[in-house]
Order: structure tokens, then sequence, then C-alpha cells
């Protein structure tokens, strides 16, 4: 395979940068694009007038494709990764990769079964900043974790179909996962429907972790800042992780309060607080979007496993619907069981 030759499914308002990516990257060829929108189509072929478009997404199936990149709404990605699968195009699909764990499984069995490639497309993964902070948890530098602290706020784009914590909670789940290396045991969720009668649009999410590592999560498109921001807690140090900030995004606090080694009573403790040096590590930033895409032609390719796969995709999907159950039992703390992926025979 020289070029991978590739069509993307949505142009909306996340598409075009998928686009542009593919556009740019030298073993990428992007050669059509489809939409049900017409304008949207008219707007891809200026910017890129050599490239096909089509409103009908199945005419991509006669084009030699090797592989799609879908940037649909959430709840059309099974049934346009499933039919692209079956054609025989390997699938990157945005995040959430389903709105059901189920279907998820299904689109695992079939790549699986076709020998195609299903990639997740958690941003965050590929983002330099999120590698510094898993390094920093896997060295031990900031000793045992206590606990993380995660806020994703804005004054967002509602969506019709679907709550804040389906669009912007799989960010921050799929970079604890990455950081952690561990999948969380339970979840509960509580929110708000402030503007729209039916959709939440501001959540809190807890997440608790083997090892008493425990997580919180504030969503919400009715915020009057853009926070991104995550903050883990060790018994060495801490480090905020500010995605907002242009180049500081990673500071390193040598802070930390120790309790005496033995007390009688609660008057004799002492605690002694620990206020040491800030540091910022210099990150050569790269494009996430970039190494995303890019990772994905490499592995269709050369055949390696995506790092987001469609198990990632699929556990944060599981986390979402048990998320989602307490979220509608009033905050109920909800079990998550990860050893369930039961791959059925997809349907020839
Ligand atoms: N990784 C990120 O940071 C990030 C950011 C924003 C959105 N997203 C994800 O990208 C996806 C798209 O989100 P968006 O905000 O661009 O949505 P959008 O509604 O702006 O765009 C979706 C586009 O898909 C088109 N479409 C819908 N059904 C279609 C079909 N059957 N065939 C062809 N075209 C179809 C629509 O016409 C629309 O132009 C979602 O999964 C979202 O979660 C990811």
């Amino acid at each position: 395979m020289n070029k991978v030759r590739i069509g993307a499914i949505g142009s909306g308002y996340w598409g075009p940068n998928l686009i542009r990516n593919f556009v740019e990257i030298p073993d990428s060829e992007l050669v059509v694009v489809a939409d049900m929108r017409q304008e949207r189509l008219d707007h891809m072929k200026r910017l890129y007038p050599a490239i096909e478009v089509t409103t009908d997404y199945h005419d991509l199936f006669s084009m030699g494709l090797d592989a799609v990149v879908i940037a649909t709404p959430p709840f059309t990605h099974h049934a346009i990764a499933k039919e692209c699968l079956e054609h025989g195009l390997s699938c990157m699909i945005e995040k959430p990769i389903t709105t059901e764990s189920a279907q998820a499984a299904d689109l695992i069995a079939l790549a699986e079964q076709r020998g195609l490639k299903l990639m997740v497309g958690n941003t965050f993964e590929y983002n330099v900043a999120v590698h510094k902070l898993r390094e920093l948890i896997e060295s031990g530098e900031l000793g045992d974790i206590y606990y993380i602290d995660a806020i994703r706020t804005n004054l967002g784009l509602y969506q019709r179909n679907l709550n804040v914590m389906w669009d912007l909670a799989p960010h921050d789940i799929s970079i604890l996962l990455n950081v952690l290396g561990l999948d969380p045991v339970s979840v509960s969720a509580q929110g708000g429907k402030h503007i729209a009668p039916s959709i939440h649009d501001v959540v809190y999410m807890h997440l608790q972790f083997p090892n008493n590592i425990m997580s919180h999560i504030h969503v919400s498109w009715l915020n009057p800042r853009k926070d991104r921001r995550i903050t883990v807690v060790g018994s060495k140090k801490m480090v905020v992780y500010d995605d907002v900030e242009p180049l500081e995004k990673i500071k390193i606090y040598d802070k930390g309060v120790d309790a005496p080694p033995y007390a009688d009573t609660f008057a004799d403790f002492q605690f002694s607080y620990r206020y040491g040096d800030v540091i910022t590590p210099f990150i050569k930033f790269t494009e996430p979007l970039r190494m995303e895409c890019q990772h994905f032609i490499e592995s269709v390719k050369n055949g390696g496993r995506p790092l987001t796969d469609g198990v990632v995709g699929w556990k944060i999907v599981k986390i979402l619907e048990a998320a989602e159950r307490s979220l509608q039992n009033g905050g109920e703390q909800e079990a998550i069981t990860m050893n369930d992926l039961h791959i059925a025979e997809p349907a020839l």
C-alpha cells in the first residue's frame, strides 16, 4: 500500500479538522467527503478542489478506498461504521465510538473478523501533555495517587440527542484510563437540566478506581469559563494539567502534607506542610489531532493495533452507560464490570 486512500463521512463542526489533517499527511490521500448537507460539501470543495464530494456515503464503497473517518453525530456511528466495515474499510470513529456498548462490541467483532482497523478518536490520548502526566504517575514521582480532579466547562454547543456527559466526559474518561492504566470499578453521577427540558447540561461524576484512587469529573455546557483542567494529587507531589494554557500546560507542585508517624490524640497531631518548588517541564507540543490521524494511517498501512482501539472505545461507553443509569437514579452508585466483552459473531 502506498498512500492510504481515505474517505471522510461528516464535515460539520469537527469533520473539517480531520479532513485538513488527512489532506496534509503525506501517507494519506483524502479522496472523498460525504455529508448530507450540500452546503458543507460546497465549502469543502472550495477548500480542497481536488476531492470528490457526495451526499450519500454509500458512494464511498465503490471508490477503491482503504479506510474512512466518521465524524457524524454519535447516534449514527454504529450503523455507518458497520456498513463501512462490511465493505472492507477500516474505520476511525469520533468519540464516543457508539451510544451503546453492545454496538461497540458488534463493531469490534466485525473488524476482528475482517482483519480491519477500528479506532476511536480519543484526541487527548495523542496529546503530549497527557503523555507527560502518565509518565509522572508511572515513574512514581508523584507517590501514591490519592485522587484526580477533572473539569471541562464552557458555554457549550447543545446537542439534540445527547447530554453533556456523553459529549464531553469521553475526553476526561479516556485521559483517566490512559494515565492510571486502570479501569474504574464504580461510578455515580448527578446533574441538572437548565436550558433544554430533557438534556443534562451540567454533570458531576464520581469514579472509584482500584487502589483507593478516586476521581471527580465536572462537565458543563453552561459555565462562563472555558476550563480544561486536570489535577492529580499524590502522596509526594501534585500536578496540574491545564489544557487552556498555550505553553505551560503542566505544572508540578512539590507540595504536600505529612502526618506524624504516631500520635495518641488528635491534639498531638503535628502535620508538616511541605512547600517546595513549582516546576514547569518543557513539552514540545505537536497538534494532537495530527498525531491521532497519523497513528490511524500508520496502523492501516503497517498493520499495528491502534492505541485507542475499539476496546478502549467500548470501555468508555460502558462507563458512560453506568453513569447514565446513576444520573437517572438520583446519583446511586453503579458498579462497572469490564469482563463482559462478549464479542458476538457478527451477522454476515
Ligand atoms: N475529538 C474532539 O475533540 C471532538 C470535538 C467535537 C466533536 N467531536 C465528535 O465529532 C462528531 C461530530 O460532531 P460535530 O460537532 O462535528 O457534529 P455536527 O452536527 O456539527 O456535524 C455532523 C455532520 O455529519 C453530517 N451527517 C449526519 N448524518 C450523516 C449521514 N448519514 N451521512 C453523511 N453525513 C451525515 C451532518 O450533516 C453534519 O454536517 C461527534 O462524534 C462528536 O462527539 C469530537
